[in-house]
């Protein structure tokens, strides 16, 4: 089983089939961490349940888990990008890019009281690992694009573009797509830009 840098807390990967039983915990995380900055999103469990259940329609989907004497404190995501919804892979097959070749990182999610201990890296590098060993040269994601004088943007926040880039990532300023869901401040949901980041890895030996 992977170390995190706490030995405390335990890294656990989980693949295919497996992940069904910690759909609820990812949805609850989702939850719990999208309602901050810069997501700022008013989920409701019975939608995200139904939407993670997408991920058991492949075999190479994985969740990476973080857990706490077995609470589940965090979690990140992935699976092929052919099995992606149209606005994920649109961008992709616009650039030139064979979905065939891309494996899409969904969310990273960590309570707070957990982040600064190299989970969110360890999160990358799992699911890396397990992109790389089914044959993906590409993993790539995407990120919400939130304007810099945001009204909720809370005093001294940090985006993560500097940790992405650490890990190998480039922004690609004209991959672009919108997701849409409903702010906490709005009645409706309303379209999000969402920019897309990648990493292309050499052929391995
Ligand atoms: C993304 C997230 C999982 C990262 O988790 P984490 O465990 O705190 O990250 P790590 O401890 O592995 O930090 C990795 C590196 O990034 C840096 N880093 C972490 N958060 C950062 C931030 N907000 N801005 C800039 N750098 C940051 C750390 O300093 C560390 O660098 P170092 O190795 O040189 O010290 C966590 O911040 C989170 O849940 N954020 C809210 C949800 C979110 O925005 N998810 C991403 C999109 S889905």
């Amino acid at each position: 089983m992977p170390q995190s840098k706490n030995p405390e807390i335990q890294i656990r990967v989980v693949r295919g089939e497996q992940i069904a039983q910690f759909i609820p915990a990812l949805a609850w995380l989702r939850i719990t961490v999208f309602h901050e900055f810069p997501y700022l999103y008013d989920g409701s469990d019975e939608y995200e349940r139904a939407y993670l259940k997408t991920y058991l329609n492949s075999e190479e989907s994985l969740f990476v888990l973080a857990t706490d004497s077995n609470k589940v404190v965090g979690a990140s995501s992935g699976m092929p990008l052919k099995l992606e919804t149209d606005e994920v892979k649109a961008p992709f097959i616009q650039k030139g890019i064979d979905p065939e070749c891309v494996f899409y990182f969904g969310e990273s999610v960590l309570l707070k009281q957990y982040r600064g201990l190299g989970i969110g890296k360890k999160f990358f590098e799992e699911r890396e690992k397990h992109a790389l060993t089914l044959g993906y040269r590409i993993t790539a994601f995407c990120g919400v694009q939130r304007p810099d004088d945001h009204a909720r943007k809370p005093a001294g926040y940090r985006n993560l573009h500097s940790f992405w880039e650490m890990m190998g990532y480039r922004m690609q300023p004209d991959m672009r797509t919108q997701f849409s869901w409903q702010d906490l401040d709005e009645n409706t949901a309303s379209e999000k830009e969402m920019m897309f980041w990648i990493k292309e890895h050499p052929p391995q030996a």
